[in-house]
């Protein structure tokens, strides 16, 4: 039932199921009518589906997603994959979730307006704190953008599927490696393209979205300080109906934008 619906939800998405929203008025594109919620005109001819809330652009007589793809006199490349530091937003169907930061917090990544940034730092040993703008930046290959000796490092919890990241570790990340086993939900998985899309390659297959998904936190009655975490589509998962689906699109940052440490 909840897969049917994540499908169902996928299928309007990608503009092949197509629900009118209530109240919107069509628009013409040209010749034809669309509404503005799913497709964007361009040049008065040309109609490309919204996907999870993000435009898809024209190119070479089809539809791509500029942040998985580039257009090159009418072709369509990968977009390369990250060397920079990025910052992360979730973007699901529904306008709520329209570009939502994510945030580091109690190694839990989350969006919403629930969901907190922490950051933390100690000025011992000559850590200039100041220096430090406090975002929460992820580096390529899985490390978070922190300066903690151990360092601190992004996963996918194996038994959850929800997307983390540890305290800071007392080693190195040598240490780090050791204790996940499954290599299928550690960060060399998951393709982040250059300012371009997060994406998770699971056994079978690489998906390009992820499940945000409704979270009581700890000592919250519920109705109160609800976050929603950040889960990869795994099959368990998209057995879910409490989550929103979503694209995650990494922003290229600097690197200072990060904290000492994401407490
Ligand atoms: C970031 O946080 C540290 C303390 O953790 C603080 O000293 C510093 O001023 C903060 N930076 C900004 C830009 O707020
Ligand atoms: C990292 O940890 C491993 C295993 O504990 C250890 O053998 C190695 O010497 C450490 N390297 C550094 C640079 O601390
Ligand atoms: C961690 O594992 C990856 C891939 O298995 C490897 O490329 C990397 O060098 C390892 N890092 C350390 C510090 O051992």
């Amino acid at each position: 039932m909840a897969l049917k619906r994540a499908f169902a939800a996928l299928a309007l998405a990608s503009g092949l199921l197509i629900l009118p929203a209530l109240a919107e008025e069509q628009e013409k594109c040209g010749q034809a009518s669309y509404y503005p919620s799913e497709y964007t005109c361009y040049d008065d001819k040309t109609l490309c589906p919204i996907q999870f809330s993000l435009a898809t652009k024209p190119c070479g007589g089809g539809c791509y997603s500029p942040e998985q793809y580039s257009c090159e006199d009418g072709t369509i490349k990968d977009l390369p994959e990250a060397t920079s530091p990025f910052s992360l937003t979730f973007s699901g169907v529904r306008k709520t979730f329209r570009d939502l930061n994510v945030k580091a917090c109690g190694r839990y990544l989350a969006v919403g307006a629930n969901a907190r940034e922490c950051h933390a730092c100690t000025a011992a040993g000559g850590t200039n704190c100041g220096s430090y703008q406090n975002s929460t930046v992820l580096l390529p290959g899985g490390q978070m953008a922190s300066d903690v000796p151990g360092h601190q490092f992004w996963y996918i919890e194996p038994s959850s599927g929800i997307l983390r990241y540890t305290e800071a570790l007392a080693g190195n990340s040598s240490v780090w490696n050791a204790t996940i086993p499954e290599k299928e939900f550690a960060a060399q998985n998951v393709k982040v393209y250059e300012n371009g899309l997060f994406t998770w390659t699971r056994e079978d297959a690489t998906t390009h979205w992820w499940m945000a998904c409704l979270v009581t936190l700890p000592g919250g009655a519920v109705g109160t300080a609800r976050s929603w975490r950040i889960y990869a589509p795994t099959y368990v998962n998209m057995e879910r109906g409490d989550c929103e689906i979503g694209r995650i699109v990494a922003k290229a940052v600097d690197r200072n934008a990060g904290a000492y440490k994401y407490p």
